[in-house]
């Protein structure tokens, strides 16, 4: 892999006791064009502005799409890569649905590493902090006539952060607006999901909440995502969370959760459709012990209020309750405090 290396780092200039999620960005990044049909080996280079024309086919249709995964500092200062063997297939699902053509998951792979490796001064040394890798790819043709892009821009940054939420989330069942229907690309990391969800989530910000809870496109009956994050709550003994779908993201944090949970009997699990209807009168009756949000980037997010037709009710969030016990478990792994038993660090 050709490699050219900054003439100086940025590094200096960076605030690492106060960074703002994704707002700092590594001395280089990856690169790789997709051309004639096939792709080009990725090179790094330092990071810096990419050039187009207002004809540029991702402006104007959307053929865009992203992954998120992290690197950590671990306690022996090696430095792990969270599953990135999932974000990869994540990513050529994603491409499949979108139209848009699959990038080698060995690249995928084996290019982070020489990234992260390269940039390995940049991943933050304290708990919580990580350096967050957003791989992406867009459509780079040139023209505006609405077909499929014929050229492809394939690239990773990375940017090194802090947690994600200051503290526990409020959250608005949204009845109104949609984050995706059946046969659509809710599955996918397409652009257009996120772009799609910040009318929605500002609506419920001027109400005082900071997220939405996704539901269902038909009735808005069927709890399915939180904000960017899939969603699970704790009602008695059990752990609910929706059943992935077409709908639905297949989170690399909500399966290694499911698969912790399912390994140490902390909780029964429960992967089924979950209705508005019990998770409020759970929250009425007292069973719903805690609710939380799971995602790369905020890991576990608890919610502390679900709001639903103009009532608030609120939702315990414990010091030592399961959403810090899982994200603790996780933390340990991806520190190194704990065996790596199920093979999911990928050390660079
Ligand atoms: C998540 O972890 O929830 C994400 O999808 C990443 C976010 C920055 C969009």
């Amino acid at each position: 892999m050709k490699i050219t290396k900054a003439t100086s780092s940025r590094i200096g200039h960076v605030d690492f006791e106060n960074l703002v999620f994704g707002t700092e960005f590594s001395d280089h990044m990856l690169i790789s064009n997709y051309q004639n049909g096939a792709w080009e080996e990725p090179e790094i280079r330092p990071y810096g502005p990419l050039s187009f024309t207002p004809a540029f086919h991702t402006l104007h249709y959307g053929q865009a799409l992203f992954e998120g995964q992290k690197a950590y500092y671990m306690d022996d200062g090696r430095i792990g890569i969270f599953r990135p063997e999932m974000n990869a297939k994540r990513l050529n699902h994603s491409a499949e649905r979108m139209f848009m053509p699959e990038f080698p998951e060995e690249w995928f792979t084996e290019g982070l590493k020489a990234l992260v490796k390269l940039d390995r001064e940049w991943v933050p040394k304290a708990e919580g902090h990580s350096l967050y890798l957003r791989p992406f790819m867009f459509g780079s043709s040139e023209f505006v006539a609405a077909r499929p892009s014929e050229e492809f821009v394939f690239c990773i940054i990375c940017s090194p952060v802090g947690p994600y939420y200051a503290g526990d989330v409020k959250v608005k069942i949204e009845e109104t607006y949609t984050r995706a229907t059946s046969g659509g690309v809710g599955s996918t990391k397409s652009a257009g999901n996120y772009g799609g969800a910040f009318y929605a989530t500002d609506q419920a910000k001027k109400q005082g909440y900071t997220q939405v809870i996704w539901t269902d496109h038909r009735n808005h009956e069927l709890i399915e995502e939180s904000g960017t994050m899939n969603v699970a709550f704790v009602i008695n003994d059990t752990f609910i969370t929706p059943p992935l779908s077409d709908r639905i993201l297949a989170g690399v944090t909500r399966d290694s959760i499911l698969t912790l949970l399912r390994d140490n009997g902390l909780l029964k699990v429960e992967e089924r459709p979950v209705s508005v209807e019990e998770v409020i009168v759970a929250a009425k009756e007292g069973t719903l012990k805690e609710a939380f949000g799971m995602g790369t980037a905020a890991v576990v997010s608890p919610i502390s209020v679900i709001g639903y037709r103009g009532t608030d009710f609120k939702v315990p969030v414990p010091e030592e309750g399961y959403a810090m016990k899982i994200k603790r478990e996780l933390t340990n792994i991806r520190m190194g405090k704990e065996k790596d038993r199920y093979g999911w660090m990928t050390i660079v």
